[in-house]
């Protein structure tokens, strides 16, 4: 699922509104694709982010893109579903203080208010994406309304993503993309059955880049960079917004076409990011999906 970019109009007063200040998008400019960073946006109190309006988000969005999962986790272990607090989703929101749970609203873009919100969002850092890793592709928006002391375990996404914090507070702590934290065995494995959960080692949780995220702090996740997040002594709200290039959906191709080579019996180098056997890989998978030899993409 996707949503139309907008080109943002600034305002004619001259003011500038939106989600980030010509500082954040400089500093986002610096770290994109491959770094991560932290900066400010201005989304908080936001009147869509507030707990009574994404608990009526909650209600009116397709039930299959409305999670809820258990609040206490543990690196390496299970991200498990849990039953909602009350009626359904929206009273687990309402009640998101006591009601030891994770909720989260997938591809919030299909209600009208929340596609025009990301829009204007992804307009303004879109000429940064645009410039460094050409169009971006698959935009998406998640809202996460997280219990106090919620953990997500260690996990990894297929996708550039920025977090940013609404309310309450967020410890994020990312890994780089690579062995030992993440393996070309895994990611093969991962677009094959879908698990993007990570196994935890001790000493891991001194390996990583840590962040504390505050109302008014987002943060610059870079594709498949590992990271668990644990939320402090308060409800948590969090917007994420996440994009594709093309050379990443190549790359996630490409490793779809080993993993459906290694199930005839075939080994396949890892597929380098950009490389020309990636992008001739990615064709090959595109070309089994469209033969209907393939399955559904993960
Ligand atoms: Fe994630």
């Amino acid at each position: 699922m996707t949503f139309a970019m907008s080109v943002h109009q600034p305002p004619k007063s001259g003011a500038r509104l939106g989600a980030f200040g010509e500082r954040a998008l400089a500093q986002f400019a610096r770290a994109y694709p491959s770094a991560s960073a932290g900066f400010a946006h201005e989304l908080a109190g936001h009147p869509l982010l507030g707990l009574e309006a994404l608990a009526d988000a909650a209600a009116r969005m397709d039930p299959r893109h409305v999670e809820v999962r258990a609040a206490d986790n543990r690196n390496g272990e299970e991200f498990a579903f849990a039953a909602p607090e009350g009626a359904g989703a929206p009273d687990t929101i309402r009640a998101i203080g006591k009601a030891g749970r994770w909720v989260m609203l997938r591809f919030v873009e299909q209600l009208p208010e929340f596609e025009a919100l990301l829009s204007d969002t992804l307009g303004e850092i879109t000429p940064v994406i645009r410039a460094i890793t050409g169009k971006p592709e698959r935009l998406q928006g998640f809202i996460f309304i997280s219990s106090p002391g919620t953990l997500t375990p260690f996990h990894f996404d297929p996708e550039f993503n920025i977090l940013m914090q609404v309310s309450g507070r967020k410890y994020f702590t990312v890994y780089p993309p690579e062995a030992p934290w993440l393996t070309d065995e895994k990611q093969e494995r991962f677009h094959r059955d879908g698990d993007n959960l990570l196994p935890w080692r001790t000493g891991d949780e001194l390996a990583g880049w840590d962040n504390v995220l505050d109302p008014g702090d987002a943060l610059y996740v870079p594709f498949k960079c590992p990271h668990w997040v644990r939320v402090g002594d308060q409800p948590s709200i969090s917007l994420s917004l996440t994009w594709c290039s093309p050379a990443s959906q190549a790359q996630n191709d490409a490793w779809r076409f080993n993993g459906w080579l290694r199930t005839r019996g075939i080994g396949a180098a890892p597929p380098a990011m950009g490389a020309p056997l990636t992008r001739a890989k990615a064709l090959g998978w595109r070309a089994l999906r469209r033969a209907g030899l393939a399955g559904t993409d993960i």
